[in-house]
């Protein structure tokens, strides 16, 4: 795509975003979640308004509400290159990554065996795994970050994924810092020594095309609401996973296949949203006689081109404003929009408060990769500022916040 066309993808973005209409705030709360386009939120509307209905009904309601949920369950497969898969929605990752780990715990009867998970993660993708190992008297293994680099250490990682490994959990990136792992070595690492291979994919899908197929993982997640969705999780799971695993179910819900994963009535209008949602995303394709799966990967790699300069651009106006200390991996290594940083002599909290009394919303803390700001010492320090770059974001919002950013940063810095 040219630049110009970039551009217009931008203004097409805003224009389809209620929320960033007129005199918006500058949102760069993008990895806690995107703003929602019109068309998902009529989509959630729509369903609910010409009646909604459960399951299992012969009436039109039911029956349309069963063919939503199986055309939405292949829109996902298109989304993450999954042909071979289930997709099993619930309320959010963490709470299907929890219902995987204790469903898997009952099989997990050798305390010589062991988890391995990330330093780089969020906890949704640490804790599940090592509080099950945990009660299962196994141990968990870490794959270390390079506290400076805050990138993944793999030079370990045949010895510490060895035949004793039962599961390997791995985030696609960092919702803190950006990084962009190379979880293909770690994932064929982990099917190797047949351990069950999970992939974190919640931060990363707006920004990484991914091919779920390629990638060979057992169990990949996401959630719709960092994608311009509604607050909806999908967990998709390849079929002989899914045959294995002996989930955690009611005993009326089927044996096989997705329902025997998926807990319960679903949230039916995010599910009309997630639909929504994923022709929203291809609709940004390069070209629109191809099929979804590729309008999609066309369009998220359209997405990334256009955060790819915006960040380029953030990161050079942050390195100019005094205090500031970037927190993210070195050139050279795949990071996604998402930025963090300290200031010196003032807190995350009370530069963010600042700044969103001008309009700019930006996040602090740990975002939940707390043994991350641990090992990069800013845990006792009240984490990172984050700013996300999504593609709705153009040149003026970035001059913007870096307006912002600066004058925030005066203050927090003037006062005790
Ligand atoms: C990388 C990553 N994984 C997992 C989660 C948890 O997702 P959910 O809120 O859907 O439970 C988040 C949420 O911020 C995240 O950024």
């Amino acid at each position: 795509m040219t630049e110009t066309a970039l551009e217009n993808l931008t203004q097409r973005l805003k224009q389809a975003i209620p929320a960033l209409i007129d005199n918006a705030p500058v949102f760069l709360d993008a990895p806690s979640g995107t703003q929602m386009p019109r068309t998902v939120l009529d989509a959630m509307n729509q369903y609910v308004t010409v009646g909604t209905a459960n399951r299992g009904g012969i009436f039109p309601t039911s029956l349309e509400t069963e063919s939503l949920l199986l055309d939405t369950r292949r829109k996902v497969c298109a989304l993450l290159g999954a042909s071979d898969h289930q997709v099993v929605f619930g309320q959010n990752m963490t709470s299907l990554a929890f219902n995987a780990a204790s469903s898997l715990r009952r099989d997990w009867a050798d305390p010589s065996k062991s988890v391995v998970v990330s330093e780089l993660d969020h906890h949704a993708n640490i804790d599940p795994w090592i509080s099950c190992a945990d009660d299962a008297g196994m141990a968990a293994r870490w794959l270390p970050v390079d506290p400076h680099r805050y990138c993944l250490d793999l030079s370990g990682l045949d010895a510490l994924v060895d035949d004793d490994c039962a599961l390997v959990a791995v985030g696609l990136s960092s919702n803190a810092v950006g990084t962009a792992s190379d979880i293909g070595p770690i994932i064929d690492r982990a099917r190797s020594v047949g351990a069950v291979s999970v992939v974190d994919a919640v931060h990363g899908l707006s920004h990484i095309p991914v091919d779920v197929d390629e990638l060979g993982a057992d169990i990949t997640f996401f959630s719709a609401y960092k994608i311009f969705g509604p607050h909806i999780g999908a967990m998709v799971i390849r079929n002989d996973a899914l045959d294995r695993i002996r989930f955690h179910k009611l005993a009326p819900a089927p044996r096989t296949g997705y329902g025997k994963a998926e807990l319960g009535t679903q949230n039916m209008e995010a599910v009309a949203g997630l639909s929504a949602t994923i022709d929203f995303v291809a609709s940004f394709g390069d070209d629109v006689s191809a099929d979804l799966r590729h309008q999609i990967t066309s369009a998220i790699g359209n997405f990334a081109r256009c955060e790819e300069e915006l960040t380029d651009h953030f990161v050079a106006g942050l390195q100019t404003i005094d205090g500031v200390t970037l927190a993210r991996a070195p050139h050279g290594i795949p990071k996604t929009s998402t930025v963090a940083f300290t200031v010196t002599a003032a807190s995350p909290e009370s530069v963010a408060f600042a700044c969103a009394k001008e309009g700019v919303y930006i996040t602090h803390g740990d975002f939940y990769a707390r043994t991350l700001a641990e090992r990069t010492d800013v845990a006792h320090a009240g984490g990172w500022l984050r700013a996300g770059i999504a593609p709705y974001h153009d040149r003026d919002d970035i001059d913007r916040a870096l307006n912002v950013l600066d004058r925030a940063i005066r203050l927090a810095r003037r006062q005790p």
